[in-house]
């Protein structure tokens, strides 16, 4: 009798795992965690309950890394997703990084002009909106590539997000807002009337419902990357295309490869920071700048003094006018990734650097380099055994094309913007390209995704990444040396305000509660100064004396979860 109790506690406590743990209907948004045992750190609750409880579960980091990022595919379709692409930067407890590339590829139709009219004008609202602004989405090649890192059986990790899509959760203020805006692209842009649609408004509380996300998830469940790139989730992308003016075809979606790639491993003082290579532009730009201020005096300038971000901004500017010439998809153009990362170079760069005043873009070019022999998510997550995943993935924009795929459920990207359709005309982010970054059949289009780990001793330290576009190399810079050289808590290093500059525009942007008297003195210094509501929403992981500290950033719904 007692044995048999034993064994239907033990069948119960299987069966109702997820519900136990992951309240679909009932949760809160928790923005800071301590602990011993492991964290998860997301753009949503639910997504880090689902990560935790893989944990709990006796996953590793890579399996709640893989847990969350499929849950983010369903509570949050503002930019967690399967229709789009992203970067995992690992460390593992044996001391080995891995970098796993699964960021979108032009389809095989996709030309160099595909975004300009008979005029040769470009025509970004195609690169942006639609069917034709999409990527052959990579996040499911990404997922399986990271699979062999992992512990646990696949159907364990994606169960969670199957869960939530079919029965639905609760949605948060953001979401119905963002839902509500994207009411009438969602329509003009999908062949079919999408689980985001409603005919009244979207109301924080209402429960989203996802079913046929959920037979999409099923299919890759049953089937693995299979149940995406060929049979009926791929049919239905290539009928979604056909129905618009999209150019993806079942062959673009079945050659379609994750890739590992060799992580870029640089060294700071004392510590070892491991990040992603291109088409990460952080994996050129992160060693750049760190560099530049290396031999600069940061504890003594300190956090926020107008020394600081005069010197910071600078170096953003240097970095990013050297983004624009030279940076782009490696395995199509010669990226001169050594020289713009030796500290010959960065001597030299650093020259054009005046402590006085600001510099002025229209006079600080690119480099000269000789010729040389390359809506967004993230997530941090930390294990007992010391693994450590950091993850940044991407629609591109909110809600990415717009395009929800008739019966399949999911929204596709609207990635094809990052590329440069036309030298010097800025994208959605306002970053503007060249040669390296132009449109090529199946190549990837560069990013500034910088999923980034600091090593401590060899030991996981700094677990970090956000979104935001072109800011989020300077976001993630900013993260590090507030940690680094500030000493600022991990609360105050993600919350407190952030700046950018990126070369092009020439301004100085800045978050709306940045203090007055500093912006005052910087801009007596030559600044123009834009301010903006928010900038990323990062995810951190902080791992010091045996205590885990995971932090979620205020700027969203965005919520650490441990144990
Ligand atoms: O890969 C990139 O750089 C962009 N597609 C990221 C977009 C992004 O961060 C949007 N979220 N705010």
């Amino acid at each position: 009798m007692k044995k048999h109790l034993i064994v239907l506690l033990l069948v119960f406590s299987q069966l109702s795992y997820s519900q136990q743990i992951i309240q679909p209907f009932d949760y809160s948004i928790q923005k800071n965690f301590k602990g011993k045992n492991g964290a998860v750190v997301s753009a949503h609750p639910l997504a880090s309950q689902a990560g935790l409880s893989i944990l709990k579960k006796g996953g590793n980091a890579v399996d709640a890394a893989i847990a969350t990022q499929l849950a983010l595919a369903v509570v949050y379709p503002g930019a967690g997703n399967i229709g789009g692409g992203g970067f995992m930067v690992a460390h593992l407890s044996n001391g080995k990084n891995v970098t796993i590339d699964f960021r979108e590829m032009a389809p095989g139709k996709a030309s160099r002009d595909m975004y300009l009219n008979a005029k040769g004008e470009s025509q970004l609202t195609l690169s942006q909106n639609g069917h034709l602004a999409s990527g052959v989405p990579g996040t499911i090649a990404g997922i399986f590539s990271s699979l062999k890192y992992a512990r646990l059986p696949f159907k364990i990790l994606i169960q969670p997000a199957i869960d939530l899509a079919e029965k639905g959760f609760v949605i948060t203020v953001p979401e119905a807002r963002g839902l509500n805006h994207y009411k009438n692209d969602f329509l003009k842009y999908s062949s079919k009337t999408s689980a985001f649609v409603k005919n009244t408004q979207w109301q924080k509380g209402d429960t989203l419902i996802q079913t046929e996300l959920a037979n999409t998830l099923k299919r890759i469940r049953d089937n693995g990357a299979k149940g995406f790139y060929e049979g009926a989730t791929a049919k239905m992308i290539v009928e979604e295309m056909q129905k618009g003016n999209g150019i993806i075809s079942y062959n673009d979606l079945k050659n379609y490869k994750a890739k590992e790639r060799k992580p870029v491993v640089f060294k700071y003082k004392d510590y070892t920071i491991v990040t992603m290579p291109l088409p990460s532009s952080g994996g050129v730009l992160l060693p750049m700048m760190m560099k530049m201020i290396a031999n600069q005096p940061m504890q003594d300038y300190g956090f926020h003094s107008v020394k600081a971000v005069h010197l910071m901004t600078e170096v953003d500017r240097l970095a990013y006018a050297d983004r624009a010439k030279f940076l782009g998809d490696v395995d199509f153009y010669k990226v001169p990734v050594k020289t713009l990362t030796s500290d010959a170079y960065i001597a030299e760069r650093m020259k054009l650097y005046d402590p006085e005043k600001a510099g002025v873009s229209t006079k600080i070019g690119p480099g000269e380099i000789p010729h040389e022999s390359d809506e967004t998510t993230h997530l941090s997550v930390y294990d007992k055994d010391g693994n450590a995943v950091a993850i940044t993935t991407t629609l591109n924009g909110g809600y990415g094309s717009r395009t929800v795929v008739a019966g399949a459920g999911f929204l596709l990207n609207n990635e094809m913007d990052d590329f440069s359709a036309k030298p010097g005309v800025p994208n959605m982010y306002g970053a503007v390209g060249g040669e390296a970054n132009a449109i090529a059949p199946h190549k990837r289009m560069l990013s500034s995704m910088t999923p980034t780990i600091v090593l401590k001793n060899d030991k996981p330290y700094l677990v970090v990444g956000t979104p935001g576009g072109t800011t989020i190399t300077t976001s993630v810079f900013q993260s590090l040396v507030n940690v680094l050289e500030f000493n600022l808590s991990l609360d105050d290093a993600v919350n407190k305000p952030k700046f950018h500059h990126q070369w092009l525009p020439d301004e100085l942007v800045v978050e709306e509660n940045f203090p007055e008297d500093v912006l005052e003195q910087l801009s007596a210094m030559g600044y123009t100064i834009k301010k903006v509501g928010g900038i990323g929403r990062t995810e951190a992981i902080k791992i010091d004396k045996g205590m885990i500290e995971a932090v979620g950033d205020h700027r969203g719904d965005d919520s650490a979860a441990g144990y």
